[in-house]
C-alpha cells in the first residue's frame, strides 16, 4: 500500500514542477570563470553519480531537500544538479584524486567556503540565477546586500535543517539573532509581540531580501506593518492623534521593551516628551489626580490612537 502511494506521489511530483520550469527555464548561464579562474576549459559532468564515491555523506543529507528532488525531475534546464551550484565538474573530477587545496581557494570547484575566499556577491549571484524574481525582486538595493550578507548567511542548502525554506537554523528568527543580538534581547524583555512565541516572525514585518520600503519592510510604512494585523488603529477617526498616523514607533517599539504595551518610555514620560505640561497649564494638577501616577495621562485620554466620539477631540472618550 505504503509503495503503490510513493509511486503515485513520484508521477504527480513533475506534474507539479510544470509551473517551476516555467520560472527555472528563465536561468541564465553563470560566468564560471570569472566566481572561480581555475575553471577555465572545464566542462559539465551532468552526472550526480560520478560525485557520489568521494561525497556520499553531503549527498544523503542532500537529497533531503527541495533541489535535490526538483531538479532529480529535470527541474534545471541546464540538466545538472550539484553543478548548478559548485560549477562545471569536469576538471575536478580529473584532479581530484591528487587534489590539493591551494589557501586562495584555487581548488577546480566552486566552493562557499570562507577560505575559497569568494565575494558576498559571487556567491549570491549563483543562487540569483535562479531566484532574482519575486520575493528577491528588490535583493540588489537592500541593505543585506549592500552590507555583504549572502544567501548562504540565512540558507544552508546542503541539508534540510528547517520545515521550509532550507533554513540555516531551526527557525527564521535563530537566523536573524545571528547578526541581530540587539533584537534577541528586546524579545525576551517583559512586553514583546509573540515572537519567541512562533505567533509571528521577523518576516511578517520585514522582507530579509530586500523591499522598496524603509527599514525593509514589507509593507509602504510602519504604520501600513502595523495595520495588517491591528486594524481597528487603522481609522480613518473623527478625531485623529497626529503622531499615531505619523508612525507607530513614535510610542512603540515593535521589538520589545521593558514598559508595558512595548511603549518606548514609562507612564507620562512618554506624553511629556512632546506635550508641554502635559498638556494642561496645571500639570501637576493631572499627575497627581491619580495615585498611579505613571499611567496618568491614559487614565482620562483613553482614545489614544484616535476617536470616533463627537467630543473626544481631546481624545477622552
Ligand atoms: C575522486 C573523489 C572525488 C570525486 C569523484 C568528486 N570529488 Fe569533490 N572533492 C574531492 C576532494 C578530495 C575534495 C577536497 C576536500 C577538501 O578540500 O576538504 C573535494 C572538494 C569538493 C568541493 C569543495 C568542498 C569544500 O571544501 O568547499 C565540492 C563543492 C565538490 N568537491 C563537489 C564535487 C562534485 C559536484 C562532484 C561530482 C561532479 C565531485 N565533487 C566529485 C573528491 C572528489
Ligand atoms: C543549490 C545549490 C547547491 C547545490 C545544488 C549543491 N550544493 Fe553543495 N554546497 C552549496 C553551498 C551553498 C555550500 C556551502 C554550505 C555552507 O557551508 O554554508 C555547499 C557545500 C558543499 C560541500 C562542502 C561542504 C562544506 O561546507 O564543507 C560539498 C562537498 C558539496 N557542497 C557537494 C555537493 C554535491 C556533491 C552536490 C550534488 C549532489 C551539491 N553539493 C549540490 C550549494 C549547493
Ligand atoms: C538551477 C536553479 C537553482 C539554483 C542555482 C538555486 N536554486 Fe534554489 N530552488 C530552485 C528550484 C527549482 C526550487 C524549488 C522551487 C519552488 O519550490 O518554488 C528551489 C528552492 C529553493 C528554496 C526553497 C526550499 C524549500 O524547501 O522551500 C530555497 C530557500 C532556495 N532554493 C535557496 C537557494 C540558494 C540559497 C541557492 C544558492 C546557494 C539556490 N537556491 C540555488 C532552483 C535553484
Ligand atoms: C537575512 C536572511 C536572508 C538572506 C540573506 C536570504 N534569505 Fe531567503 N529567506 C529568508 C527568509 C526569512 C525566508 C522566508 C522563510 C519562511 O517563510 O519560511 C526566505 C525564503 C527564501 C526562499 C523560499 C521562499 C520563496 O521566496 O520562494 C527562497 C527561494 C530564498 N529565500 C532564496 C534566497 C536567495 C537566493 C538569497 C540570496 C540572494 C536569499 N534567500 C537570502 C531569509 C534570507
Ligand atoms: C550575516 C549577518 C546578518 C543576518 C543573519 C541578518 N542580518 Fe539583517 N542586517 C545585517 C547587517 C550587516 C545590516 C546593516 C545594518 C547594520 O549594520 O545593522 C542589517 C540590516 C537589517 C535591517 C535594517 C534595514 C535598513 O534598511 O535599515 C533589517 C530590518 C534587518 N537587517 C533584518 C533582518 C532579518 C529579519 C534577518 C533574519 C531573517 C536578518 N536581518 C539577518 C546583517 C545580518
Ligand atoms: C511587528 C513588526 C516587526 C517585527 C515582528 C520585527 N520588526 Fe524589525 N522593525 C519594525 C519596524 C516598524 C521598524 C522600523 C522602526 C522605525 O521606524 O524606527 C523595524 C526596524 C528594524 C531594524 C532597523 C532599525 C533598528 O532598530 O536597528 C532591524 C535591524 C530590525 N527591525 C530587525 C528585526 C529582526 C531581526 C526581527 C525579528 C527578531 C524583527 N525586526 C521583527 C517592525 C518589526
Ligand atoms: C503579523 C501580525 C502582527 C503585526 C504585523 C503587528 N502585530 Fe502587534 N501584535 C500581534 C500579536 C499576535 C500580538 C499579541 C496580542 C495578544 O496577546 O493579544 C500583538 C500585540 C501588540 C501590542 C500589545 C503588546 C502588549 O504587551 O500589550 C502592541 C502595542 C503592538 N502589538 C503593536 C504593534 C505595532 C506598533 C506594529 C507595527 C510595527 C505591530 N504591532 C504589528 C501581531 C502583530
Ligand atoms: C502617542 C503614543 C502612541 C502611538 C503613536 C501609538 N500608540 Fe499604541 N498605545 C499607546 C499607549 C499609551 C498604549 C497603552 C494604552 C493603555 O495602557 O490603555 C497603547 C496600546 C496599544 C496596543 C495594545 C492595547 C490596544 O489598544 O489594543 C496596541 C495593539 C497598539 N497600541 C497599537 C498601536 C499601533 C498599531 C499604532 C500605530 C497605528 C500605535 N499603537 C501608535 C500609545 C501610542
Ligand atoms: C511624539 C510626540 C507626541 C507624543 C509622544 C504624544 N503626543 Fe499627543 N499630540 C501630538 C501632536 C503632534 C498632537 C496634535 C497637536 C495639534 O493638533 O495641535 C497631539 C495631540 C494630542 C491631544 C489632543 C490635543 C488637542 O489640542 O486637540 C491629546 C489629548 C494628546 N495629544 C494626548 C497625548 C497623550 C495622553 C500622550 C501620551 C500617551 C501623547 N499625547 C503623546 C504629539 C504627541
Ligand atoms: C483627570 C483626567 C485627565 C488627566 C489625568 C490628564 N488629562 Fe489631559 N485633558 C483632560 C481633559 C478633560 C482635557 C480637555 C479639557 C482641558 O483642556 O482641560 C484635557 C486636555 C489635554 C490636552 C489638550 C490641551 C489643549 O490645549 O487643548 C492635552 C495635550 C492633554 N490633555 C495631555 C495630557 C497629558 C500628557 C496628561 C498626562 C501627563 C494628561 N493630559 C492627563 C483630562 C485629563
Amino acid at each position: 500500500m505504503r509503495k503503490i502511494c510513493l509511486k503515485a506521489y513520484d508521477a504527480f511530483i513533475p506534474i507539479l514542477l510544470i509551473g517551476v520550469f516555467i520560472g527555472i527555464g528563465e536561468a541564465k548561464e553563470v560566468d564560471w570563470t570569472a566566481i572561480n579562474p581555475a575553471l577555465s576549459g572545464a566542462t559539465s559532468v551532468k552526472d550526480r553519480g560520478e560525485c557520489e564515491s568521494c561525497h556520499e555523506d553531503y549527498m544523503k543529507a542532500y537529497d533531503k531537500t527541495k533541489h535535490a528532488r526538483v531538479f532529480k525531475y529535470g527541474g534545471n534546464k541546464q540538466g545538472n544538479d550539484c553543478e548548478a551550484c559548485h560549477g562545471p565538474a569536469s576538471k575536478h573530477m580529473k584532479e581530484a584524486e591528487k587534489l590539493q587545496r591551494t589557501p586562495g581557494g584555487a581548488a577546480t570547484i566552486v566552493s562557499f567556503k570562507d577560505k575559497a575566499g569568494l565575494s558576498a556577491n559571487q556567491k549570491s549571484s549563483i543562487c540569483l540565477t535562479c531566484h532574482e524574481k519575486g520575493e528577491r525582486m528588490y535583493w540588489k538595493s537592500g541593505l543585506h546586500q549592500a552590507s555583504n550578507v549572502s544567501c548562504d548567511s540565512c540558507h544552508y542548502v546542503m541539508e534540510r535543517k528547517s520545515d521550509k525554506s532550507l533554513f540555516a537554523n531551526e527557525d527564521v528568527k535563530t537566523a536573524c539573532y545571528q547578526c541581530h543580538a540587539d533584537k534577541k534581547g528586546k524579545n525576551l524583555r517583559a512586553s514583546h509581540m509573540p515572537v519567541k512565541e512562533g505567533k509571528l516572525d521577523c518576516n511578517n514585518c520585514h522582507n530579509p531580501h530586500g523591499s522598496p520600503n524603509q527599514k525593509m519592510l514589507k509593507a509602504a510604512s510602519a504604520n501600513d506593518t502595523c495595520y495588517a494585523c491591528h486594524a481597528e488603529k487603522r481609522g480613518p477617526f473623527i478625531w485623529e492623534h497626529a503622531v499615531v498616523r505619523e508612525n507607530c514607533s513614535n510610542c512603540h517599539d515593535p521589538h520589545g521593551s521593558n514598559n508595558t504595551a512595548l511603549l518606548n518610555a514609562k507612564g507620562a514620560a512618554l506624553c511629556t516628551r512632546c506635550h508641554q505640561y502635559g498638556g494642561h497649564v496645571n500639570g501637576l494638577r493631572y499627575y497627581k489626580n491619580n495615585a498611579t501616577y505613571g499611567q496618568g495621562c491614559v487614565n482620562c485620554h483613553t482614545k489614544i490612537h484616535g476617536s470616533n466620539h463627537p467630543s473626544g477631540a481631546k481624545l477622552q472618550r
